[in-house]
């Protein structure tokens, strides 16, 4: 059932090259033109929404604030995220011409059926994006965009986030088509290259003796911070989780431009920081990111750093320097979330704890 891996985590880690390619399969046509036939929504509809409202909880909100930075950028609509269980208790303002996308693996979570039921009330379409057949969430909602993982049987969530990315990629990507906006005509070139990250998902798994080695020396490691920017400010939260809920050891995410308002004062000699640094063909991202590095550094802390191959300006001031394919910034996060993942299991399990079922957590969150 394992696949002949210790846990349901590292198959599930190991799934996701074929988890990104199943999600993209069979939703465009041979010109590159998305067909997203599934999508119960109106066309009109989906033409004038004037605002989006993602609505999910832990690993699969972080995915859809990735969305954010793509969706927005793609179709110019404005994007909030929020957390389904802080949604309906501050009156949102939602109404006829705003589309709620309700993101969940198990399309189980109460928190996130309780937020779409309200956004309903108000008037507001949801397009579920779920990984479950006829879960709750996909019954209650307008539409649904399936993820194609397969079952996620692990509690941490790792090839539905995956998933989850490449499946609001192809919603950002089709209401640009849509709605005819600047990016339509590359959304081909998009599709094109989400097209190549199972090739370069696979490239990290087959180089995960690394980080396993670098985690498992670090198994007596108390707190771990994590920093990123744009794009990788999500992935840093996410790898916080991770570590959380697997390790069970103090980490916290930050976006990195926030360093020097108050986190700063955190580094001290020793503290371990993982840093997401941008490519470097987007220079303004980057050297702000590479600046970060060189910050903590300077104060003492052990520097992990997840970079792309090639770049070289990172490793005069990193302890350690995973690498990562060449990827358009957009879509970093389908590959720097992986060796977080790795490392979160690996010190799990050099710990010795349970990594597919850890303490106090359930796989989904049905009550609220
Ligand atoms: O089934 P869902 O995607 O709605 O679950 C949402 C969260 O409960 C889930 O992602 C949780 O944060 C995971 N344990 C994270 O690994």
């Amino acid at each position: 059932v394992k696949g002949g891996f210790d846990t349901f985590m590292e198959k599930e880690i190991h799934d996701q090259p074929k988890a990104v390619a199943d999600t993209l399969l069979g939703r465009h046509d041979d010109d590159g033109n998305l067909v997203l036939d599934e999508l119960r929504v109106d066309e009109s509809v989906l033409r004038t929404v004037d605002k989006i409202i993602v609505v999910a909880c832990g690993t699969a909100a972080y995915a859809g604030h990735v969305a954010k930075y793509a969706i927005e950028h793609w179709c110019r609509i404005p994007v909030e995220v929020e957390l389904a269980h802080e949604f309906r208790y501050r009156d949102p303002v939602v109404d006829v011409r705003t589309l709620v996308v309700a993101i969940s693996q198990s399309g189980e979570t109460m928190d996130t059926i309780m937020a779409i039921r309200h956004a309903r009330e108000q008037g507001a379409k949801v397009l579920a994006i779920v990984n479950t057949h006829g879960s709750t969430i996909a019954r209650e909602s307008d539409a649904v965009l399936y993820t194609h993982a397969g079952p996620e049987v692990a509690v941490a969530s790792t090839k539905a986030f995956l998933s989850q990315i490449t499946a609001c990629y192809l919603l950002g990507l089709y209401l640009s088509q849509l709605r005819g906006y600047k990016y339509v005509d590359e959304v081909a070139d998009y599709l094109e290259e989400l097209g190549k990250l199972p090739d370069k998902i696979q490239q990290l798994l087959d180089a995960e003796d690394e980080v396993k080695s670098v985690a498992t020396a670090m198994k007596d490691t108390a707190s771990v911070l994590f920093l990123g920017r744009h794009v990788g400010y999500p992935v840093a939260l996410e790898g916080a989780l991770k570590l959380k809920e697997l390790a069970y050891i103090h980490a916290e995410g930050f976006a990195a431009g926030e360093l020097k308002h108050g986190p700063i004062a955190l580094i001290e000699p020793g503290q371990a920081v993982f840093v997401i640094v941008p490519t470097p063909r987007r220079p303004m991202l980057h050297n702000k990111v590479v600046s970060n590095i060189q910050e903590v550094r300077a104060r003492g802390a052990r520097t992990l750093v997840i970079a792309e191959e090639g770049d070289e300006t990172v490793d005069e001031f990193a302890e350690v320097v995973f690498r990562v394919p060449k990827t358009p910034t957009l879509m970093m996060p389908l590959v720097t979330v992986v060796p977080l993942q790795i490392f979160a299991a690996a010190l799990a399990a050099a710990k010795g704890l349970d990594v597919d079922q850890p303490r106090n957590l359930a796989k989904s969150v049905t009550v609220e």
